[in-house]
């Protein structure tokens, strides 16, 4: 018989109108670990209550775990590329670190059945959590970012989605599961809506009406689609987004919610340094010049087959089980290796994005 391929996630689900995420560090204390080890294993029913009674609302639900919590929650075996959420850049130009052990991607068409199963997740976990940023995004016209650019064109689709996003036998024990990296960032929307047009243009690397691609002759190397695109022994390495705007005009608030999956933490991590530190150093991604992340994040999203096992994981026999074996690894699998180059566990072994 073929083994069981453990269901993922709603990860690569189709865009919604509507998203809510939300980002909750655990209170200490045996009693809300296990109520939020217990949850694990309602999370899929909450979904199907709530999703069930407006079928064409296409309401999903991914959780991911952040690396303190993993070990806290369900010790060893841990995701072998799960590590705190790594900063980069400097200054004003900083991919700010902030708390988090829970990250809920909620997705809908409306946003009463996100809003529904936000209630419903956060109402079980009750006081084992505290809510640390929690954001409602909308789905923009024409699909465009709040800088006003088409998003998401570039994105992977059908197979390839779930190939960039997926593992495999890198790491079997996680088969089906996926890393997520968010960052919720602010814009200054006078000072980008003070540039001309064509301006904008070179820092995106698009056409703002048409969403088409600047031709290379054109397009500067400090453009957010040359920095944001990897390649590996000649192909490209993908992550799949589902960015949403969000805001509250009256605040002067204009925000983009990025939200980016991968199989390995690695190459959402190379873009990051590429549009903080610049590729080479210098050479930034001049979107930041407008846009300033406010909180970061990695958390690993096991697969829903595995989520829902969590629920009868405990820490301290799995962690028994593993003495003698391997030992949780905390340390980041994305330290410099020699000659600078980053040993970013890629889905090939090899270590080198171009
Ligand atoms: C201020 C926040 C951001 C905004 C407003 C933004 C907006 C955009 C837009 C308008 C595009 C072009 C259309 C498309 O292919 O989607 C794009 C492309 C892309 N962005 Fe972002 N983005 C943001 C942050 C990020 C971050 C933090 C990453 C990765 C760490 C990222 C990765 C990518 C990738 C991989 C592409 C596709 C590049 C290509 O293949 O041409 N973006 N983004």
């Amino acid at each position: 018989m073929p083994k069981d391929i453990p269901e993922p996630q709603a990860i690569c689900n189709d865009v919604t109108r509507s998203a809510i995420f939300i980002v909750a560090t655990i209170e200490a204390g045996r009693d809300h670990a296990d109520k939020v080890r217990a949850w694990c294993g309602d999370v899929a029913a909450l979904v199907r209550s709530v999703g069930r009674r407006v079928p064409s609302g296409n309401l999903s639900c991914v959780c991911g775990f952040g690396s303190d919590a993993w070990d806290t929650l369900f010790g060893a075996p841990r995701p072998a590329g799960l590590h705190p959420f790594r900063e980069f850049g400097s200054g004003e130009r900083l991919a700010v670190a902030t708390p988090g052990d829970i990250l809920l991607h909620i997705r809908a068409e409306h946003m009463d059945l996100c809003f529904e199963l936000a209630t419903q997740l956060l109402g079980a976990l009750g006081d084992a959590v505290t809510v640390t940023d929690e954001v409602h995004g909308f789905r923009n016209f024409d699909m465009r970012a709040m800088v006003g650019f088409v998003d998401g064109t570039e994105n992977p689709a059908g197979r390839a989605a779930e190939k960039f996003t997926l593992i495999a036998d890198e790491d079997p024990e996680f088969e089906g599961g996926s890393y997520v990296i968010v960052q919720k960032y602010l814009h200054d929307m006078a000072g980008w809506n003070a540039l001309s047009v064509e301006t904008q243009e070179r820092i995106i690397g698009r056409t703002k009406l048409s969403d088409i691609e600047l031709d290379e002759a054109v397009k500067p190397s400090c453009s957010h689609s040359s920095l944001t695109t990897l390649t590996e022994n000649g192909e490209e390495v993908k992550i799949l987004r589902d960015n949403m705007p969000f805001g509250r005009p009256g605040a002067g608030e204009f925000g983009t919610y990025f939200i980016g999956y991968a199989r390995s933490p690695a190459p959402t991590e190379q873009m990051l340094e590429n549009m903080f530190v610049g590729r080479p150093p210098g050479n930034y991604d001049r979107l930041l010049d407008y846009s300033r992340a406010v909180t970061g994040g990695l958390f690993f999203v096991p697969s829903a087959t595995l989520l829902e096992a969590l629920a009868d994981r405990d820490p301290q026999a799995s962690a028994a089980a593993a003495d003698g074996g391997q030992q949780p690894d905390t340390s980041s699998s994305a330290e410099p290796q020699e000659g600078g180059s980053l040993n970013i566990g890629s889905l090939k072994g090899i270590s080198q994005y171009e």
